[in-house]
């Protein structure tokens, strides 16, 4: 695999060592996604998205009958949040759009200014208090109008998804000059395999194979557009946030070794082996192993999508930089007790779970010499974990969500990441955060 560059992120603290200084100009900062924190689900012209339509229709799905209506109020508060950004020293401000704030309908025909406004003003908000945008143009929110034909399954997407992104090189291109196209795109695609995540359409290993190959051509689609049509003038780079966790044998036998190798082809590989291989294309043991499984349950075409030589071609290399969120390792088993046809069935593995780790990174860029360029905490600040709803505290500064302020007021963990994003270095007396 090659990849020009790395932002990495990971979701929370591990334990630290004293070590060197981050390389100059490695940038730093944190992020939020639009759902996660904006609320003002329905002011100003905005549209449904599914994660909206899911909570609504499903409270049950969530926890406690969280959902995004409010979250941490963001849409009213930005102000607040930069200058909570700027408290901490940050380089970057990793957010999202949400596409229906824009597009109502989710295609052109409504362009909604008030959304538009919304951003230039957050935009112009960070630039005003030295801050870079970095901005993730799909983090999960589609419009609902969008999923009532069909969603991600439907191979059209890639072309709506090729006009709004256009909207957002024009409006905002002259001053973001870091684009992700998809955040997670493997948990995107579990809204078409399990009735839990939006937009619960739950098709496995069929439904989420084929929104992976729309979301591909989609992202690979936009890539060009932007350098066909826009890097000369705005000079930005275009990636991808991918999830990729470790993948380690949870013993040192021979069927371990394979199938911890064999899930990071399925994982991580579903999405990087087409834009960041030499050759393009899905894993070789994804194509044979999907293919063999779909002729034994009789049908008569494979539940993996085909690409023609054209979509390898310019889904192959369409990234300048490689977003790489990670969290844990898998320990990875040979074994395998799922229903089928899934994903999972076709992996035939089974992973354990452990980790996280931010000297790791710096060792990596130090030692390694991997061309690391940045590195994002999640997250600026706590707030909708989808359906785990409030109760899980990733940020910065806590929220209160019970307070129809939604005050925000900095944890230990905020001071400690304001010495490090500041001096770029692992402060020696560090500690267990999290
Ligand atoms: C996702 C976020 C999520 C976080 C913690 C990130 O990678 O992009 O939406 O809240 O992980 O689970």
């Amino acid at each position: 695999m090659w990849a020009p560059t790395l932002i990495a992120a990971l979701v929370t603290l591990g334990y630290t060592r004293a070590s060197d200084k981050f390389p100059d100009g490695f940038l730093m900062g944190c992020g939020t996604a639009s759902y996660q924190v904006e609320g003002a689900w329905n002011e100003d012209g905005k549209g449904e998205n599914i994660w909206d339509h899911m909570f609504h229709e499903h409270p049950e799905y969530g926890t406690n009958g969280d959902n995004g209506d409010v979250a941490c109020d963001s849409y009213h508060k930005y102000k607040e949040d930069v200058q909570m950004l700027k408290a901490l020293n940050v380089d970057v401000y990793r957010f999202s759009i949400s596409w229906p704030r824009i597009l109502p309908t989710g295609d052109v025909d409504i362009i909604n200014q008030p959304g538009i406004d919304y951003y230039n003003n957050l935009i112009n908000e960070l630039l005003d208090n030295g801050i870079q945008p970095m901005v993730t143009m799909y983090h999960w929110d589609l419009p609902q109008a969008l999923q009532y034909i069909g969603g991600w399954t439907n191979g059209l997407m890639a072309d709506y998804f090729v006009e709004y992104a256009r909207v957002l090189f024009e409006n905002f291109g002259d001053r973001v000059k870091w684009w992700i196209t998809f955040n997670e795109p493997a948990m995107v695609v579990q809204g078409y395999a399990s009735k839990y995540r939006a937009p619960s359409q739950p098709s496995p290993g069929v439904g989420d194979y084929l929104a992976a190959h729309t979301l591909l051509r989609a992202h690979g689609r936009v890539y060009r557009l932007y350098h066909q049509q826009y890097r000369a003038a705005q000079n930005g780079s275009v990636g991808i946030s991918l999830d990729v966790q470790g993948s380690a044998p949870l013993t040192n036998s021979t069927e371990d070794v394979v199938a911890a190798d064999r899930y990071q082809q399925f994982e991580a590989g579903h999405f990087a082996h087409p834009i960041f291989s030499q050759e393009g294309d899905y894993p070789a043991v994804m194509r044979q192993r999907v293919d063999a499984n779909s002729k034994r349950e009789g049908r008569p075409r494979s539940r993996l999508p085909t690409f023609t030589q054209e979509e390898v071609k310019y889904i192959r290399g369409s990234a300048d930089f490689f977003g790489l969120n990670h969290y844990w390792t898998d320990f990875v088993t040979d074994e395998v007790n799922v229903t089928s046809p899934s994903k999972a069935d076709d992996t035939g593995a089974t992973a354990v779970r452990n980790g996280e780790y931010l000297t790791e990174l710096q060792q990596a860029v130090n030692i390694d010499k991997v061309p690391v360029i940045g590195y994002i905490a999640w997250s600026l600040m706590d707030n909708l974990e989808w359906t785990e709803g409030f109760t899980r505290k990733f940020g910065l500064y806590e929220v209160d969500f019970k307070s129809p302020n939604r005050t925000r007021t900095a944890k230990d963990s905020a001071a400690f990441m304001a010495k490090i994003f500041l001096s770029k270095k692992i402060p020696e007396d560090d500690g267990c955060l999290s």
